[in-house]
């Protein structure tokens, strides 16, 4: 299931990026510019202009929020940040059909190989500023569609079928990115955050126990035994 990161940027964030993603001379390029065999096909929209000013802005902006979100931390375990990149669906390029995600990608910005382990998509748009442009996760429960509020992030993933669905009404701009994760596979991480979550009510609800901090114990030796950094 696709994890909701609710207010990824704060209120003064979303406002510097959609000033600067607005702008009217902000460097939108074709996004076809920039996909795979498979993605070349079915990809309709834009993409910023990643050697620009406010692309080098935003990406500080964006790798910021997630560097601080204990959430994300918690379910990514990131090892590897791929640059977020910025995207707009509107007009005649408004769609991105289904497709996959290359495994490793190279990021020009910081010259590496990032292995896709989990997708995100930060949200900036208001959902009332356009129709349509859901992204849909196809997972073993058949479609799941993601419509987030201004400075929510989604969370899901790298090995999924996604889209996002023709914006019929406005303009919908984003930034996704990708993660490399310290634990591989979706299984063992899905295992460590839950036992996090749980661990988390549990101090919640009541003092420090001795089982909470036995229990922690088992966390971090899963956590070494399944890591690499
Ligand atoms: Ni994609």
């Amino acid at each position: 299931m696709p994890l909701h990161l609710k207010n990824l940027l704060t209120a003064s964030e979303l406002a510097q990026a959609r000033t600067l993603l607005l702008a009217a001379d902000a460097p939108w390029t074709d996004g076809r510019r920039s996909a795979g065999d498979q993605a070349v096909q079915v990809k309709h929209n834009q993409q910023l202009a990643q050697d620009s000013d406010s692309a080098a802005t935003l990406r500080a902006l964006v790798l910021g929020a997630l560097q601080r979100d204990a959430l994300l931390f918690s379910a990514a375990l990131p090892r590897k940040i791929f640059n977020p990149l910025f995207n707009r669906y509107g007009g005649d390029a408004n769609h991105y059909g289904a497709h996959v995600d290359g495994a490793v990608l190279h990021s020009r910005a910081t010259g590496e190989w990032v292995r896709t382990d989990l997708s995100c998509t930060v949200f900036l748009s208001h959902p009332d500023e356009y129709d349509g442009g859901e992204l849909l996760v196809h997972d073993h429960c058949g479609p799941q569609r993601v419509k987030l509020p201004a400075g929510d992030a989604v969370l899901y993933p790298g090995t999924r079928v996604h889209e996002v669905l023709p914006v019929t009404r406005g303009v919908r701009i984003a930034s996704f990115l990708w993660i490399e994760s310290m634990v591989r596979s979706d299984e063992q991480r899905r295992l460590l955050f839950d036992m996090d979550m749980a661990l988390l009510a549990l101090r919640q609800r009541e003092s420090e126990s001795a089982e909470a901090t036995r229990l922690t114990g088992v966390y971090h030796n899963l956590l070494r035994m399944w890591a690499n950094t």
